[in-house]
């Protein structure tokens, strides 16, 4: 059989809205109203300041951003945020800065936050294989942190935050590649919030940056133009030639999100539903199907799991692939299985993997 996107539960670069592809596909030949492709339209045409404007605009609405934030279009993806983010506001500031290491991403930030300044991680899920987050638990955390860094989604391991880990005195900066604008984001909490597009924003090329102004006074006066906020906020994210074509594909799923699927509650009711139908198989085959997280940490972006043994892993994935499912391999850290469901995946492609899975554990249970 052959694979269809919608049947794409890749970790990332993974599915997009099916009408947003339709409409990058005409924009390929013509951006309506432009006569010309999308992949040669200038990021200095009137036509694409107003498709920034609009980016940003949706961005605040659907978010209920104010202007006490500043909205990002940058590059580098989010591993270029674990550099910025310490350079910025832990290099020179003689604090420590908290940092949680729960999973394969969060780990990898820690090495750019340690060059740049003293950092403490408060809590380590290193030793249990990375299979739960922190318990809600003020304790671990320092009250005089610079800042408290975490991983809201960890993509690798399918953990997710459902709690708000650390003090509400200390600046929350968070990295929210794999589950931005699945879910509405209680602002309150949070200074700094970056998110890569190649998971429920667009291709990759784009990253979005939300941080709050005031913290633009902190920082050092030394950093290389590309490496700092104030730079790019001051050029409209237009520091240099910006990625039109994702940024024009982020405007779109943004359209989409606000106007077929209605905002972010309407977004988390359906990936909830989508996680649920996923777990349900998984605790109905438990010996079959072992998921990896802890029950209280599941992620509703990427189910994570392994079979009795690995050669039941590639048997599994082996006929996944012949029924057209494709993506579901683990990340090549971990093996296993992952089934990641970020916004673009439907109800019914989801339906149909859940009842494939239940199918072949009633075979090969
Ligand atoms: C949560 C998270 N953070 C960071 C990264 C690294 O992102 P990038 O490749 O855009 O640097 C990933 C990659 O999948 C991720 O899932």
């Amino acid at each position: 059989m052959g694979f269809r996107d919608e049947h794409n539960f890749s970790g990332g670069p993974g599915a997009l809205p099916a009408s947003v592809l339709a409409e990058v596909k005409q924009a390929i030949e013509e951006v309506p109203g432009t006569g010309l492709s999308l992949l040669g339209l200038s990021h200095r045409s009137d036509w694409f300041t107003a498709l920034l404007a609009s980016a940003e605009e949706r961005l605040r609405q659907l978010l209920g951003l104010d202007g006490a934030w500043a909205v990002l279009f940058l590059q580098g993806g989010a591993t270029q945020q674990f550099s910025m983010v310490p350079m910025s506001f832990l290099r020179r500031t003689g604090a420590a800065a908290d940092y949680i290491e729960a999973g394969y991403w969060s780990a990898k930030s820690l090495p750019h936050a340690t060059r740049c300044g003293s950092v403490r991680v408060a809590f380590s899920g290193r030793a249990e294989g990375f299979r739960a987050l922190p318990d809600d638990d003020r304790q671990r955390y320092a009250s005089d942190a610079a800042y408290l860094h975490y991983v809201s989604n960890e993509t690798v391991e399918g953990l997710q935050f459902h709690h708000l880990p650390g003090h509400a005195t200390v600046r929350r900066f968070c990295d929210m590649s794999s589950d931005f604008l699945s879910r509405p984001i209680d602002l309150d909490h949070f200074d700094l919030i970056y998110a890569h597009a190649q998971k429920n924003l667009g291709p990759a090329g784009a990253t979005v940056v939300l941080l709050r102004r005031d913290l633009l006074a902190q920082m050092p006066a030394d950093l290389p133009d590309f490496l700092d906020y104030r730079q790019h906020l001051a050029a409209g994210s237009r520091l240099n030639t910006p990625p039109v074509f994702a940024l024009f594909v982020v405007e779109r799923v943004l359209h989409w999100l606000q106007r077929e699927i209605g905002g972010l509650s309407a977004m988390q009711e359906i990936n909830a539903a989508k996680a649920a139908m996923l777990y349900a198989v998984i605790d109905e085959f438990p010996q079959f199907y072992r998921p990896h997280a802890r029950r209280v940490d599941r992620s509703q972006m990427n189910v994570v799991l392994h079979l009795p043994r690995p050669e039941d892993d590639v048997a599994f994935l082996q006929a996944c692939t012949q029924e057209g499912f494709v993506g579901l391999a683990g990340h090549r850290s971990l093996g296993g299985v992952r089934a990641s469901l970020y916004n673009a995946m439907g109800l019914a492609a989801t339906r149909d993997l859940a009842d494939f899975m239940r199918h072949y554990a009633g075979q090969h249970a």
